[in-house]
């Protein structure tokens, strides 16, 4: 198996098994957004479960809250993002083909045919392209228009308010927007963070053909605010970037396979002082996957210099009074499904058949337990449905009777099912059922009244 047809296969189990499908694909799709299906939506589910926990419930020093998409847009103007993302001088830059007008992201049309990393700088982008070695890559043409900025916000009218509304490009400004109530509501204290999980929109210029740059996402942000006299915020930074090595662990990514790219400043976010691109081994390449950024005092400063409400932090034991700075680390949600299934994807042969597995960790797996008759009949699906109403009040389950039991296991197979339990006729009698192990395909006899116990603590790690 080639890494290109890893990805085409990922890609077709994820659609056939109801992971992901196309958004509005009735009507011919609508570029860079995705559904998630009834096992995509479980997955996603588990995703953002098991960062919420470990981010937030698990540490004292961080609490979640859960923000609006449409924020005032004076935020948006204050922090710098009607800019950033608006088209002011630091968005994406595009290039219009004036022959067949199809429009393409100029930096990596550059980056293709010459190697040259150019973004960010649109004066030389323009003079690359109008030399006129580059042709369009659609209709072979050399005739390109000027390079701009692309306006990247969605916008939105609102009742009542005279400006147009942004859907949030990030999910960060809510918590900036919050920062007050939080430390006015509980008894956090510097250095502490603010997580939220929410969904982003960016009207990017190219999107592509699986879920990894999208107009309409998920990220799983914390802002971590610090003590810029006191703290140490490279420490914070590096203490930071291990934990999230440790989500890696978590969701069984192998965290030496990822690449830690220190981003130089002409590449980076205009807040950013630091920034370290997160990227995983994908198998379309080595790309982006999660972030982390020292944002400073960039937006709580403009914020206050925006709304005029005081946002200085008070420490009640020193009595001093300063704007707090912020390490930010962000993950995106729709590439971290995307990380999973890629890394979970597995092809085996057993005997002369290939068996798909998506050997995800138990705890991410969007049906936990399988309950399998060993015929449809009566005396046998009776009980089964019976011990599946039963576990499925404990954990994600399926009941399935249709097909060979040979053919049923595979289908569980393929979506990562850890165990499957089979009800056949030895059972009643003897009150046991099998447990197949969906990584070892080993099958053991369980006791049917020790079955739940049994599944609590396998299911535990
Ligand atoms: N608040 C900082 C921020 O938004 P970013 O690097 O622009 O930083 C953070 O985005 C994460 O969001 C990325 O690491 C990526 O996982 C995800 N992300 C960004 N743009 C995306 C897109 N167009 N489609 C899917 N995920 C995206």
């Amino acid at each position: 198996m080639t890494e290109e047809n890893k990805m085409e296969k990922v890609v077709s189990l994820a659609k056939r098994r109801g992971f992901i499908f196309q958004g509005s694909e009735i009507y011919g799709g609508l570029g860079g957004t995705y559904s998630y299906g009834p096992l995509g939506v479980e997955l996603k589910n588990n995703i953002k479960q098991l960062w919420w926990k470990y981010f937030i419930q698990e540490r004292q020093d961080i609490v979640g809250i859960d923000g609006p998409i449409m924020l005032n847009p004076k935020l948006w103007e204050a922090s710098g993002q009607v800019d950033k993302f608006g088209g002011g001088g630091l968005g994406d830059a595009m290039v219009d083909c004036k022959e067949c007008k199809k429009r393409f992201r100029a930096d990596h049309l550059i980056e293709e045919e010459t190697g040259q990393d150019l973004e960010g700088q649109i004066e030389e982008m323009d003079k690359e392209l109008q030399k006129g070695d580059i042709q369009c890559p659609n209709c072979n043409k050399v005739n390109w228009a000027k390079v701009r900025h692309q306006n990247a916000m969605f916008k939105t009218k609102m009742n009542g308010v005279e400006k147009e509304v942004y859907l949030r490009p990030e999910t960060a400004g809510a918590i900036f927007a919050d920062y007050k109530n939080v430390v006015d509501s509980t008894n956090v204290k510097i250095p502490f963070g603010i997580g939220q999980i929410g969904k982003a929109f960016r009207n990017e210029i190219v999107t592509g053909k699986n879920i990894f740059r999208l107009r309409e996402f998920e990220q799983m942000e914390i802002e971590y605010f610090i003590n810029p006299n006191k703290d140490d915020w490279n420490k914070v930074f590096d203490d930071l970037m291990e934990y999230i090595g440790g989500f890696a662990k978590i969701l069984g990514l192998d965290w030496n396979t990822f690449n830690l790219r220190e981003i130089p400043e002409d590449k980076r976010a205009l807040y950013s002082k630091r920034t370290v691109d997160i990227e995983f081994p994908f198998p379309f390449g080595v790309k982006e996957l999660w972030a982390c950024a020292y944002r400073t005092d960039h937006d709580l400063s403009h914020h206050i210099e925006s709304s005029g409400i005081d946002l200085r932090y008070f420490d009640q034991v020193s009595g001093e009074r300063f704007i707090p700075h912020v390490v930010e680390p962000t993950f995106g949600v729709d590439r971290t499904v995307n990380a999973v299934m890629v890394s979970a994807y597995t092809e085996e042969k057993v005997g002369e058949d290939t068996r798909v597995v998506l050997k995800f960790p138990k705890k991410l797996a969007p049906v936990k337990v399988a309950f399998l008759p060993l015929s449809k009949k009566e005396e046998l699906s009776k009980p089964t449905k019976e011990l599946f109403k039963k576990m499925s009040n404990k954990f994600n389950c399926q009941y399935d009777e249709t097909q060979s039991i040979g053919k049923r296991y595979r289908r569980q197979d393929e979506i990562g099912t850890p165990y499957c339990v089979t009800f056949d006729f030895d059972s009643l009698d003897d009150k046991f059922v099998t447990v197949r192990d969906r990584d070892t395909m080993e099958q053991e006899r369980i006791k049917i009244e020790e079955l739940e116990s049994y599944l609590i603590e396998k299911l535990k790690n």
